[in-house]
């Protein structure tokens, strides 16, 4: 059985007095809770310092990106093996953000897939059309040269499938206050999942599948409850103690009835 997943994905937000102050408060908040993997991605400069924080509970610690490179002359970037140092165990690569701001290409998010299983990080691969191929109806098409572009010619080996993480996010929803329906985001985590069966066969079903997109403390269970969808990817809604909270503890509450 696929264990659950919920990653907070902070973006460019909160200082680092400021995320210090919510990891100060936030894990008596979800103490009640096991059996479902809590990802932390602050910025950059917080992960040293929530690092030192989250010792002790069972939280994780996640980065929003990192370059391919070991070490080198990489003006203003930072390496998976920096990031190991850190105790970080997770890496988001390709969000939408980064290919739209940022340009990151297929080519790039393939290098970083790879880059974090040569280092030990387990990679959330984020995937997801944006409203103009939704309505002319390139969803699946865009997905599949997403997850194939990335992938490619990359061997998993059967241990690695369960750190692998792949978030559909369809890029309408992000940050809209508009999520997708439950129904609509089962049907593309099956597709994704028939995809990922066509690259590795059925040991690929350990791998496990988010979605992300205006994910709330009311409609999550929406979600998690669908058989292929195994956590979220948040943004906004990761950004408050109190509600973040609010989100896991629905999941856990759904995982128990
Ligand atoms: P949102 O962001 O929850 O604010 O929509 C999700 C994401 O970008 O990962």
């Amino acid at each position: 059985m696929r264990q659950k997943i919920v990653v907070a994905n902070w973006k460019m937000y909160k200082t680092i007095a400021e995320a210090e102050d919510f990891m100060k408060r936030f894990p008596g908040e979800v103490s009640g809770v096991k059996d479902i993997e809590i990802v932390i991605c602050p910025p950059f400069i917080s992960l040293p310092g929530l690092s030192v924080l989250m010792k002790g509970t069972s939280l994780i610690l996640g980065a929003q990106n990192m370059y391919w490179q070991k070490e080198g002359a990489f003006t203003g970037e930072i390496s998976p093996l920096m990031l190991r140092e850190i105790g970080v165990e997770y890496v988001i690569i390709g969000h939408s953000e980064r290919r739209k701001y940022f340009n990151e290409n297929d080519l790039c998010i393939k290098r970083k897939i790879a880059a974090s299983f040569a280092y030990g990080l387990n990679p959330i691969l984020c995937v997801g059309e944006n409203f103009e191929q939704r309505s002319s109806n390139e969803t699946e098409k865009i997905i599949r040269e997403q997850i194939f572009s990335a992938l490619e010619g990359f061997n998993l080996e059967e241990h690695q499938l369960p750190k692998m993480v792949v978030a559909y996010e369809p890029v309408w929803a992000i940050g809209t206050g508009t999520p997708a329906g439950g129904d609509d985001a089962e049907a593309i985590a099956i597709y994704i999942r028939s995809l990922l069966r066509e690259k590795w066969g059925e040991v690929s079903d350990q791998i496990r599948i988010l979605y992300g997109g205006s994910v709330k403390p009311e409609n999550i269970t929406e979600f998690t409850g669908k058989e292929n969808i195994d956590g979220a990817l948040v943004g906004n809604s990761s950004l408050k103690e109190n509600i973040f909270a609010d989100l896991i503890n629905a999941v856990f509450r759904e995982r128990r009835v």
